[in-house]
């Protein structure tokens, strides 16, 4: 049951890519929190890879901050201004008040029997008993959950899926390239972004007039010390919620198949016992977190593990090397389904802890058991490479050719 590590041909400034596998990145990882705990590497960004350092970087707003504005070339435009993803406090505190109100615990468990629903009706369509399990299940249904939490109508579900799509494609640039910011701006800008705005906000226009059940009502409804959001600011909160639920969801969905064919024995415990699948999900997880790493920005002059941080400096705490350290996950190479605890950091940590966990475990453990009613044998075509889309913020399988046996 262990992770298949690659003889460490480790570069020492830059991570291994994840193209072919997480093999070498994970070796890389290993080395560097034992040897580097701090590692600044050729564009002067400081990355963290033990578990209590993650946590430090990801807990303390007031040093670490979220908001790339300090270290974005001077004039070029902050994309992300307002989003409550890169925004600190106070100004996050009042936009994540205002989101929990329509995100609330009850509201995501309940539902999960449309989750199974969705599920059915999927499989129901996937060609024959062979198809791509990326393209026909993984990424339709975590994109048909959120349109419908939303109340998006049903007919406009595929052009949501294509717009968040080309929008998470972008790969962020690195933040101190100024031609690389300014043309991922432009590209951003110019083309799904606005599409995505300009059709949230004719929904906001049409919801004020007709409130129907869904996120969109509820976030125009919300209200925090007697102040309502704007339409923009609804749309702005929609599409980050969408950006930040799709295709994440979607990876788990997928890296679940991709392990649990790598280890057959965990697959057949959860077929006999459904009641293990949670626990499962968790350490897909830990093991193949869609984001592996996130970026804060320094305050002012600090320090991690001893090693000086100045002011203004990028920071990139590795959620998938916490979720790899020995002090705190023994044997950590090993997909153990029985792992007790399992305090991963796939879904980050403090202030920005992610709104959708809740849902996201819903979808994917309501996938997990539909599959496994529907189909009696499901396995990944023995012949094919599996190939991994790398951005900076998604690490997600692209095809997973899959061969099953419906029931
Ligand atoms: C398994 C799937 C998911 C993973 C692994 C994931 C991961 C994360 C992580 C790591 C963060 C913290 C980012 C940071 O600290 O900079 C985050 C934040 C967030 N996530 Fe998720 N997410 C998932 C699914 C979802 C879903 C389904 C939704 C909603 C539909 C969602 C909405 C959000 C939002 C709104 C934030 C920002 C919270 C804030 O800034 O306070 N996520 N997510």
């Amino acid at each position: 049951m262990t992770d298949q590590l690659a003889p460490t041909r480790v570069a020492a400034g830059q991570p291994p890519s994840v193209r072919d596998g997480l093999g070498e990145q994970l070796a890389w990882l290993r080395r560097m929190r034992a040897e580097h705990p701090v590692h600044r590497d050729e564009f002067g960004h400081y990355h963290v890879f033990g578990y209590d350092d993650v946590q430090r970087v990801t807990k303390d707003p007031g040093v670490f901050s979220s908001n790339p504005a300090r270290v974005l070339p001077e004039g070029v435009p902050n994309m992300t201004e307002g989003m409550m993803l890169v925004a600190d406090p106070p100004k996050h505190s009042k936009l994540r008040r205002l989101a929990a109100q329509a995100f609330t615990p009850k509201k995501m468990r309940d539902l999960a029997p449309r989750v199974t629903q969705i599920a059915n009706d999927l499989i129901d369509r996937a060609p024959g008993d062979e198809f791509d399990f990326v393209e026909h299940f993984s990424l339709l249904l975590p994109a048909t959950v959120i349109s419908e939490l939303f109340g998006i109508p049903a007919e406009d579900v595929e052009l949501f899926r294509r717009v968040v799509e080309q929008i998470m494609a972008i790969d962020p640039p690195n933040l101190t390239d100024e031609a690389a910011v300014r043309g991922s701006a432009e590209t951003a800008l110019g083309g799904p972004f606005m599409e995505l705005m300009g059709y949230l906000l004719q929904l906001c226009a049409v919801r004020r007039i007709d409130p129907r059940p869904g996120l969109i009502s509820d976030l125009l409804q919300a209200e925090l010390d007697g102040q309502r959001l704007t339409d923009q600011e609804v749309a702005s909160l929609a599409v980050q919620i969408l950006q930040a639920g799709h295709l994440t969801t979607s990876a788990v969905l997928s890296h679940s198949i991709l392990l649990l064919d790598e280890h057959p024995e965990a697959a057949a415990e959860l077929r006999a016992n459904r009641a293990l699948i949670p626990a499962a999900v968790e350490e897909v997880l830990r093991c193949r977190p869609p984001s592996t790493r996130l970026q804060r920005y320094t305050t002012g002059d600090t320090e991690v593990a001893g090693h000086p941080i100045p002011a203004n400096s990028v920071v990139v705490p590795w959620m998938l090397a916490a979720n790899h350290d020995e002090r705190v996950f023994p044997e950590p190479d090993r997909f153990d389904i029985h792992r007790n605890p399992n305090k991963h950091l796939s879904f980050g940590h403090g202030i920005h802890f992610c709104l959708g966990a809740m849902l996201a475990r819903v979808e994917v453990v309501g996938a997990l058991n539909t599959l496994f009613d529907r189909f009696t044998q499901l396995r990944v075509a023995p012949d094919q490479t599996v190939q991994f889309q790398e951005t900076h913020l998604l690490f997600a399988p692209e095809r997973v050719a899959i061969q099953v046996s419906r029931a």
